[in-house]
């Protein structure tokens, strides 16, 4: 498995993951955000053998980094391909100067809680009916430290 900055070449193959990895419940991406994203965001994708098999895309505010979504393909779960998107992701939030990553998550989303509580994230609140369904979320952050001062 490697992982790429994702190129606009990638978008129309992001859109279809993204169909497949979210319900409209969970505001999926459409394919024109993945352009924007590619060129104003962090968005690594994971490739084995050269196909897309996981993607994570990170916004870049002024002050603040965000974890707007992550996701693997079903039949690649299990490898560790996330825990690693989110490990490269630090890194280089990291070497560019930020130091803490924020994120929300469905509190009924077991397998992402549990991905990001490994990872070192913890929970800072709950948002009351945050998403269109009528779930709650939780606000997590994470605090690393920076290598740019
Ligand atoms: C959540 C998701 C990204 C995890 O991807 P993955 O590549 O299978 O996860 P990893 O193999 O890197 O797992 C890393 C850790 O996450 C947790 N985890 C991941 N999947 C899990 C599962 N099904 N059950 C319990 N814990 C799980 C575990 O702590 C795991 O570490 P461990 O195996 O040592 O216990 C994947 O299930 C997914 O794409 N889900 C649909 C999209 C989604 O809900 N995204 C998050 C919200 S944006």
């Amino acid at each position: 498995m490697k992982i790429f900055k994702a190129q606009s070449s990638d978008a129309s193959e992001l859109y279809a993951l993204e169909q497949k990895l979210f319900l409209s419940k969970n505001y999926p991406l459409s394919r024109a955000s993945f352009y924007y994203h590619i060129k104003n965001n962090m968005l690594f994708v994971a490739e084995i053998d050269k196909k897309i098999v996981g993607y994570i895309l990170v916004l870049i505010k002024r002050k603040n980094a965000k974890l707007y979504s992550i996701g693997v393909k079903e039949e690649f779960r299990g490898r560790k391909i996330a825990q690693n998107l989110l490990e490269f992701s630090i890194k280089e939030l990291s070497n560019i100067g930020f130091n803490s990553l924020l994120l929300e998550v469905r509190v009924d989303n077991h397998e992402a809680i549990k991905l990001y509580k490994k990872a070192g994230f913890i929970m800072k609140k709950s948002l009351n009916k945050f998403y269109l369904d009528g779930c709650d979320a939780y606000l997590m952050e994470l605090l690393y430290a920076s290598k740019k001062l």
